[in-house]
C-alpha cells in the first residue's frame, strides 16, 4: 500500500459492511486515516498490502509482527464490491506471502463472535480455533465473544502440495 491508496483503501474501510465488523466502527475521516498510515509505513513489523486480481484492486490485508518476528496478525477485508471468492483468493496469497516470502511461522487472527463469514474464512482457510475470549468487546451497546484463530506453517498446504498429496 501506498499513498495513493489511502483514498481508496478508507472508502472500503469506511463501507458499512466493513466497519461493523471492526473493533472501531465509526467512519474514519482522512485526516484520522492519514494519521494512522503516517504511524504505520516505515515500520519494519508492519505490512500493509493491497490485494490486485488481475489488475483490479480488490482488498486490504495487514500482516503486523508485534509478539516476536516470526509470529504474525493479520486484518484484512474486501472491496464491497468484489466479486464471490475473492476472499479466498486474497487468504491464499496472503497466506504464501507469509509463509515463504516473510518466512513466518505462525499467523494469527481474530474475528468477533458475529463475524460467521470470516470464521467460517478462517477455518477454510485450514486456521485452528485457538480460543474464545467471552464478551471481550463492547461496541457501546453489547459485548460481544472474539474468536482466535491460529495456522502454523507446517499445517498450511499450497493447492499444489495438496494436489501432489492426492
Ligand atoms: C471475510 C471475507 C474476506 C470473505 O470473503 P468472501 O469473498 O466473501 O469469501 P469467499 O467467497 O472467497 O469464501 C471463502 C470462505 O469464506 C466463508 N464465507 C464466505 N461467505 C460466507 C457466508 N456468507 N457465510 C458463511 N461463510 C462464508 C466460507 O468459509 C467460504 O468458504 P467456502 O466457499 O468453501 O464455503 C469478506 O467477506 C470480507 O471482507 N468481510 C468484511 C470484512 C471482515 O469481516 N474482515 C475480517 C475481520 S476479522
Amino acid at each position: 500500500m501506498t499513498e495513493t491508496d489511502l483514498e481508496q483503501v478508507l472508502s472500503w474501510r469506511n463501507h458499512p459492511e466493513v466497519r461493523r465488523y471492526m473493533y472501531t466502527t465509526h467512519e474514519i475521516g482522512i485526516e484520522e486515516h492519514r494519521k494512522w498510515f503516517s504511524g504505520i509505513k516505515h515500520d519494519p513489523a508492519v505490512d500493509p498490502m493491497i490485494y490486485e486480481n488481475h489488475g483490479l484492486a480488490r482488498g486490504f490485508v495487514n500482516i503486523t509482527r508485534t509478539r516476536c518476528p516470526e509470529v504474525a496478525d493479520w486484518g484484512f477485508y474486501l472491496a464491497p464490491d468484489a466479486p464471490k471468492g475473492t476472499g479466498r483468493s486474497l487468504g491464499n496469497q496472503a497466506l504464501t506471502y507469509v509463509f515463504l516470502e516473510l518466512g513466518l511461522h505462525k499467523l494469527c487472527g481474530q474475528a468477533l463472535g458475529f463475524n460467521e463469514r470470516s470464521i467460517s474464512f478462517h477455518r477454510a482457510l485450514g486456521f485452528s480455533e485457538e480460543g474464545r475470549l467471552r464478551d471481550q468487546h463492547f461496541d457501546g451497546h453489547e459485548f460481544h465473544d472474539v474468536f482466535c484463530f491460529g495456522l502454523l506453517k507446517q499445517e498450511w498446504k499450497t493447492k499444489d502440495q495438496e494436489s501432489n498429496n492426492d
